[in-house]
């Protein structure tokens, strides 16, 4: 389990807190879905429960962060990268600007793990076919549009398996069959043992994907709940969320026993 155990965070020179005293766990196989309003913390929120912040950008940090009751700040860095896989929310930063093909630039994370390679070729062309980039494969990674980043970022995390991921909207710049994608290829992952956490302003994506979902307001914690819950709360619009339209049809349908195949990962996958 990795948990935020009322977590503050100042960010190097920022005269105030851009988040305070967050409580929130992440249980195994579990997906948590974070939404707010523009500058809520949401990112900051993700920076900090990947470890990234304070130890990679500075800043000041109050409270802990906790995988299985150690507290991060102690472990070593590459250990982390292993448990914790971070997307962020523009792609182009999370390139290795090393690799000279997509392909490498998935296999790229697990490669630096020592993963053998038969199985890294493996992971790296299902996690490519997965996101329905197989296309892309031999293409610079540096000379792709930016919903095609944001998907070669995600290839590279589906490769890299990690037991925890953190994903600051990773489908921003994706169209409806991408997100769409992205949705699939996140159900199949939880499904084999990862827990997600997930910045996201779509909340129709939320409310198929996530069992919890946690409201930020001005850097605090608004709300914290069963997902279908959160998402039907009253006080949503207000706190600058849109609630989804076709999560509530995608609900009646489940009620009248048809199969969710939006979101239901294919079989075998
Ligand atoms: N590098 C930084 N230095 C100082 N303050 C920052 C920095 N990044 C973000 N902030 C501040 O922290 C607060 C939370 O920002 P954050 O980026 O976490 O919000 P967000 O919910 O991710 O917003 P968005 O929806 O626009 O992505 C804001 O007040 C923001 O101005
Ligand atoms: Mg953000």
């Amino acid at each position: 389990m990795l948990v935020l155990d009322t977590v503050s965070y100042r960010y190097a020179g920022a005269a105030g807190d851009a988040v305070t005293k967050i409580s929130l766990d992440l249980r195994d196989q579990e997906v948590v879905g974070l939404v707010g309003a523009n500058e809520s913390g949401k990112s900051t929120v993700c920076l900090v429960a990947s470890g990234l912040a304070p130890r990679a950008i500075g800043g000041v940090l109050g409270g802990r962060v906790l995988i299985d009751g150690a507290d991060v700040a102690g472990r070593p860095i590459h250990e982390l990268v292993g448990t914790v896989g971070i997307c962020f929310q523009n792609p182009e930063t999370q390139l290795s600007g090393v690799t000279e093909t997509v392909f490498e630039e998935v296999a790229f994370g697990p490669a630096n793990l020592g993963i053998d390679r038969d199985e890294l070729v493996r992971r790296t062309g299902e996690a490519l076919e997965t996101l329905g980039i197989q296309g892309l494969a031999r293409r610079d990674p540096r000379r792709l549009s930016g919903g095609q980043m944001q998907l070669v970022a995600l290839a590279g995390l589906l490769a890299l398996q990690p037991r925890y991921l953190v994903l600051d909207e990773p489908t921003a710049q994706l169209d409806p069959a991408g997100t769409r994608l992205v949705g699939e290829a996140l159900q199949a992952l939880a499904q084999r043992g990862s827990a997600i956490l997930i910045a996201e302003h779509k909340t129709d994506l939320l409310a198929g994907l996530c069992g919890r979902i946690a409201v930020l307001q001005r850097g605090e914690l608004a709300m914290l709940g069963g997902a279908q819950e959160v998402l039907a709360d009253d006080r949503l619009e207000g706190l600058g969320i849109a609630a989804p339209v076709q999560g509530r049809l995608q609900r009646r349908i489940d009620a009248l026993g048809l199969a969710a195949t939006s979101i239901a990962p294919e079989p075998g996958r």
